[in-house]
């Protein structure tokens, strides 16, 4: 069991842990689902948590039985008008985006001496961290480009301890959904859910909300 003074790092998700993007993401696919007639339910946007924007597509076509209405190109288009719905909401966003607690314990982390990197599979992980005025608390960000393999598969966490030079024993990874949680635990990094814990029972621990993500709440888990 990893103690809590084996911790070095932590990698981060970004939408859903420090800020509220995964409720503009899953907006923004409902609203595709219903213009193609896929009927949408809570168990189809949380299990679209963490999850590609391709392969988010392909989840939603095969939930309507439509996996094969359509041409990649045609995919490509639609995945893209989902885009662009949300960066449009995504450029509405201010520091006041960030979640409750995070910005604290971001900073935090950063006077201790903790080493930060980010893995989210959003390709626009970058443009959200510039609306939140947190680009600076993250020069290490995994590229979801260079993935061969999207959460579930743990290669994002992987790479997230390995741009800290670290081994993934000593990080915690932090999650708000199912499969990130899963990604984090095959990398062998201490898995850090908030939400439900029904949802994310598979995780070392389990916070309800960010404002209860403080290091003293993590040690208590750890030692
Ligand atoms: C993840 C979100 O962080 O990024 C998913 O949880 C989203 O909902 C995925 O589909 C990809 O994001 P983007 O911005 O590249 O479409
Ligand atoms: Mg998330």
């Amino acid at each position: 069991m990893t103690k809590f003074a084996d911790i070095k790092g932590f990698v981060f998700d970004l939408d859903g842990v420090i800020t509220d993007t995964s409720i503009l993401h899953g907006t923004a696919w409902h609203q595709l689902a219903d213009s193609l007639g896929v009927t949408w339910t809570k168990e189809l946007g949380d299990g679209l948590k963490g999850i590609s924007r391709m392969d988010s597509l392909e989840m939603i076509l095969k939930a309507g039985h439509k996996e094969n209405d359509y041409t990649q190109a045609q995919k490509e288009a639609l995945a893209a008008q989902k885009n662009t719905n949300y960066v449009a909401e995504v450029d509405k966003m201010t520091p006041a985006n960030i979640l409750p607690g995070m910005k604290a314990f971001l900073d935090d982390l950063r006077a201790k001496g903790y080493q930060l990197s980010l893995a989210s599979a959003s390709k626009n992980a970058p443009r959200v961290l510039g609306k939140l005025g947190l680009t600076d608390y993250f020069p290490k960000i995994v590229d979801p480009a260079s993935l061969k393999h999207g959460k579930p598969d743990p290669e994002i966490y992987t790479k997230g301890a390995e741009l800290l030079n670290l081994d993934p024993a000593q990080c915690i990874g932090l999650e708000d959904a199912a499969a990130g949680v899963q990604a984090i635990n095959g990398a062998g990094e201490t898995s850090l859910g908030i939400g439900d814990a029904t949802e994310l029972g598979a995780a070392d621990m389990v916070f309800a909300d960010t404002s209860e993500v403080t290091l003293a709440n993590i040690a208590k888990h750890l030692d």
